[in-house]
């Protein structure tokens, strides 16, 4: 069991309901592939006794901190966002499996997809993308301006669309209404969501490779108790589990 106890050196709202936490410690160091998650302990009570699920943002390997990025909206996540610089947050992780950044060469395009509180891990995965001399492009949906957060720094590794419900920032509409232009150089699609994003942007892909890391609800997040079962038509079993199969799986795995 990968459990770890990191310090927290931050701690900030950044946008609506939004918080930064930057993370040290020594495990840090085992948080190498996108993609994958830590399974939060957030509070010793007894309605908070279950984990929460947040992926990795970022990593410093160099000064061994992690960034996450949570939205405050149920007990736990609001009571995380009342901890302190200098706080040690129990973590078991990194868990689960991360993106595959094999299957994109630097001929190729990736197309990074993210709504809400979704985006998060392509931030991670853009820079490793970037790195290895891929050519990246993000589309991030919001519900509003006062909700969107880390545009710049997107922006810093490739072209970045903003779509917003609400039309207050970038294009007014859901990020596959951005999709079409994006799709004409056959780009690797990456993208985390809600389910019902997930599936459209399955649909306007049209059959392009690509992924989905999915944000099922999770219970001991380590293959043990069936709380985050999905089916899948290409397993004999018949499903798979988010924590430990996934949470990124190939475009058509799973039935969404
Ligand atoms: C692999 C993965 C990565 C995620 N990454 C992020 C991230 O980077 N940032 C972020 O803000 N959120 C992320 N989420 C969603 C996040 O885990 C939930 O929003 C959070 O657990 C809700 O907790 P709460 O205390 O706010 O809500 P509560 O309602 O108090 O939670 C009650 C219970 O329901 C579970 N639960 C409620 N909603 C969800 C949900 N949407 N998904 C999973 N479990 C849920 C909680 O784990 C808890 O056990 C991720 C989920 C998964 C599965
Ligand atoms: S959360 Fe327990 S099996 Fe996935």
């Amino acid at each position: 069991m990968k459990k770890h106890l990191l310090r927290i050196t931050s701690n900030t709202e950044i946008a609506r309901n939004i918080f930064e936490m930057k993370l040290t410690g020594s495990g840090v160091s085992l948080m190498t592939a996108p993609g994958q998650f830590l399974h939060v302990s957030v509070g010793k009570d007894s309605s908070n006794l279950l984990r929460r699920p947040l992926s990795i943002c970022d990593v410093d390997l160099d000064r061994e901190e992690a960034t996450l990025l949570y939205r405050a909206q149920g007990d736990g996540t609001k009571q995380l966002s009342q901890k302190n610089n200098g706080e040690m947050v129990d973590v078991l992780g990194p868990l689960g499996n991360g993106f595959n950044l094999d299957t994109v060469d630097q001929n190729k395009n990736a197309l990074l997809i993210g709504g809400g509180i979704g985006v998060p891990p392509l931030y991670y995965l853009g820079k490793q993308l970037k790195s290895s001399g891929v050519q990246v492009t993000f589309i991030l949906g919001y519900q509003s301006k006062e909700d969107s957060f880390y545009v710049e720094k997107f922006q810093e590794i490739g072209e970045t669309i903003v779509t917003t419900v609400d039309g207050s920032q970038g294009q007014k509409g859901f990020v596959t209404d951005a999709m079409e232009p994006c799709l004409e150089d056959e780009p690797v699609i990456y993208s985390v969501g809600p389910g019902v994003m997930l599936k459209a942007v399955e649909e306007r892909a049209g059959g392009l490779d690509g992924y989905l890391s999915l944000e099922e609800r999770m219970g001991c997040g380590i293959g043990a108790c069936f709380a985050c079962v999905c089916p899948t038509e290409t397993r004999q079993s018949g499903y798979v589990k988010i924590c430990s199969d996934g949470p990124v799986f190939k475009m058509g795995e799973v039935v969404l």
